[in-house]
């Protein structure tokens, strides 16, 4: 089965994206994530997006779409959980385009939805470990240990450059005119679930169980 968590900035696809992916085996696809490792690793492309990224403003359809089409061909079976992707009409037709033409479909399109004022204290508060990318928070979720990684005993820990209020508020923008209208584009063809993300972690994830098992 594959879907798209689709939300604002901070809502928590990524922190559900991964529960999934350890509960049920799916595969996380996040275009931040691939964008990112693109910057660290110095590519071509990591360049060019860098500045783009770190003002909060979208990359172009061009580019996303081709990471994803890669992605998609090594899947090998395995349900996808789009994180991130599409965020504008023309990523999401061509999403539909690739899947066709693998035979596959979405299954679900899930939007978390989130106020505001939770999204800046999500993103400002978020931080993550250097070495294996686990993802944590100053106050609703600290590791267990204080400077230690639960996952991989790491103790070096990353701010992301784009988690900034001024990125922030261009990030939102960017939802709001670009991403949002998929949405309606999603509720006319009978997919579209909503999910309260204001709930704790947990509790959200209940929401998107119930969806993927009813
Ligand atoms: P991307 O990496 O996709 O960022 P985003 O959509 O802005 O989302 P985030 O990763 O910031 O938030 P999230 O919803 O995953 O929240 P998380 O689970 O981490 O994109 C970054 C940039 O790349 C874009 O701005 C753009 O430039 C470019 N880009 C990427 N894809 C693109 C595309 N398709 N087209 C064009 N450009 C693209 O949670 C956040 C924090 O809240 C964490 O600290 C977490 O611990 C905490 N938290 C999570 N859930 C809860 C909860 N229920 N209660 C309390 N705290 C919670």
């Amino acid at each position: 089965m594959n879907i798209i968590l689709i939300g604002p900035p901070g809502a928590g696809k990524g922190t559900q994206a991964k529960r999934l992916v350890s509960e049920r085996g799916m595969v996380q696809l996040s275009t931040g994530d691939m964008l990112r490792d693109a910057k660290t690793s110095g590519t071509e492309m990591g360049n060019l997006v860098a500045d783009v990224m770190a003002r909060g403003e979208l990359v172009t359809d061009d580019i996303v779409i081709g990471l994803i089409a890669e992605k998609l061909d090594s899947l090998d079976g395995a349900g996808a959980i789009f994180d991130g992707f599409p965020r504008t009409l023309a990523q999401a037709d061509a999403l539909e385009a690739l899947m066709a033409s693998k035979g596959s479909e979405i299954a679900h399109v899930i939007e978390m939805r989130v106020d505001d004022d939770a999204l800046v204290a999500r993103i400002t508060g978020r931080f993550t470990c250097a070495n294996c990318g686990e993802v944590y928070h100053d106050t609703t979720r600290q590791p267990k240990q204080s400077g230690v990684c639960d996952i991989c005993g790491g103790t070096e820990f990353t701010r992301r450059s784009d988690d900034t209020e001024d990125a922030l508020r261009t990030r939102l923008m960017a939802y709001y005119k670009q991403t949002s209208p998929l949405l309606g584009y999603y509720h006319a063809k009978g997919r579209l679930k909503t999910v309260d993300g204001m709930g704790g972690m947990d509790a959200v994830s209940t929401q998107i169980s119930d969806i993927l098992t009813n």
